[in-house]
């Protein structure tokens, strides 16, 4: 008897031991599957290098804005990333410094915030950094940084603006660092998903629910893009088509091959394809991958891709449906039904718009 009470209390020890052990291994992994799932928006991560500021977001809005960046005068950032079009430009292939090409797409800064890396091959690591390229570059802005640095200076209403914000006088640093602030504010928050993530489940309309599932189940697009930002920060090959004009018009072969160049890539006199993220890491792997994109406010951001080759969201969703480009060792056919397709579509188009951005624009010094 005595015995038999003692046995029973082991017995509930361990299955209370064994209840605890499970508990902790499935907090342990959640995380792990959770990765594969969307988020609701929190927070906005904020380097501590550069604390946001109002005055500092302020003044990065004006940079952002003057046109002083660009060697002739006549871009500022926002020529190619306009508030009006969700910060891009709605062309397949981006504008470019007059009498030359651009050669990529350019992309939204809504929630650049979120990226582990810019461009669509990875290569700046800090939306500091970033800020300098498209200024240096010749084929966007053309400016020389150290003429920027008197230019901007020179105006009175500025060089107090730098001293109040940095204590100090107006560097390309600073010009890149206040510009990076005010992109941090540039947020999609409190979309039909955020509130359907938080527990609002009329937010989602019946079509756009089951494109929800369709996303994180047997369309796999949660396999990358997932996370509150939509996607994995991570680079594949999806032997997405070339755009013709990479090839057929001689200006953006230049600027194709020159930033080739600039990347040490050796037989770039013949390079016939965007290289992707190989052009950084030389991998062979890396041989046309690219990073996964947002998918917030993607109804806004068409057309779509580093070149800009799908026009529509119908176009992107048979892309992935019938496998990837060809030759792609990353998708498989997803064999979706009409009905799968078109539910798949209203989730994207419903759900992943946020509350609009609305921009006051600033009086350029
Ligand atoms: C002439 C057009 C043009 C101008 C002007 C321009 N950009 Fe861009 N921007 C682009 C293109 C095209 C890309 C993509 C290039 C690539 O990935 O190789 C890009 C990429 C970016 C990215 C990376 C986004 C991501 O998803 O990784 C950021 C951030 C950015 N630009 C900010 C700026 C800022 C800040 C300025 C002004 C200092 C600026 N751009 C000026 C065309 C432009
Ligand atoms: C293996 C990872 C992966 C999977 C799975 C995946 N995507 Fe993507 N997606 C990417 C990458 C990488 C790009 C960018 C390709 C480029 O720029 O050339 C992209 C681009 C896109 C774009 C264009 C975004 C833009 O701003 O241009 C859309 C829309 C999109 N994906 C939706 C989907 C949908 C819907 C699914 C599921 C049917 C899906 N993706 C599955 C990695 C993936």
């Amino acid at each position: 008897m005595q015995r038999d009470r003692k046995n029973d209390r082991r017995r509930l020890r361990l299955r209370s031991s064994i209840l605890v052990l499970t508990l902790v291994l499935t907090l342990a992994f959640v995380p792990a599957s959770y990765a594969s799932h969307l988020e609701p928006f929190k927070s906005v991560p904020i380097p501590p290098a550069n604390p946001q500021t109002p005055e500092k977001v302020e003044l990065g809005k004006k940079l952002f804005f003057d046109r002083r960046l660009s060697g002739d005068g006549t871009m500022s950032c926002a020529t190619c990333h306009n508030p009006e079009q969700a910060f891009t430009d709605g062309l397949d292939i981006s504008l470019s410094y007059p009498t030359t090409k651009n050669w990529r797409n350019s992309p939204t800064l809504i929630n650049v915030a979120f990226h582990k890396s810019f461009f669509y091959d990875g290569r700046a690591s800090t939306l500091e950094d970033q800020a300098l390229f498209p200024m240096m570059s010749a084929f966007e802005m053309n400016k020389n940084l150290a003429y920027l640095e008197e230019q901007i200076r020179v105006v009175p209403e500025y060089a107090d603006s730098f001293r109040r914000v940095f204590g100090g006088d107006v560097t390309k640093e600073r010009i890149a660092m206040a510009i990076a602030a005010f992109e941090r504010t540039l947020i999609s928050f409190d979309s039909p998903l955020d509130r359907y993530l938080t527990g609002d489940t009329s937010a989602l309309s019946e079509g756009a629910a089951k494109g929800y599932r369709i996303f994180e189940g047997k369309g796999k697009c949660a396999d990358c893009h997932n996370g509150v930002n939509l996607s994995d920060d991570r680079f594949y090959a999806l032997n997405v088509p070339e755009n013709p004009v990479l090839l057929n018009d001689p200006r953006v072969t230049a600027t194709m091959r020159f930033v080739a160049k600039v990347y040490h890539y050796a037989d770039y006199k013949n390079l016939k394809e965007d290289p992707g993220r190989f052009l950084i890491t030389k991998k062979r792997a890396d041989w046309k991958a690219f990073r996964t994109p947002t998918l917030r406010e993607i109804s806004k951001t068409a057309p779509y891709m580093h070149n800009g080759v799908f026009k529509t969201l119908d176009e992107v969703i048979d892309f992935f449906d019938e496998g990837g480009g060809s030759g792609n060792k990353v998708l498989r056919p997803l064999n979706l039904t009409p009905e799968e397709k078109k539910n798949l579509k209203t989730f994207l188009t419903e759900a992943l718009t946020g509350k609009e951005i609305v921009i006051k624009y600033p009086e350029v010094p």
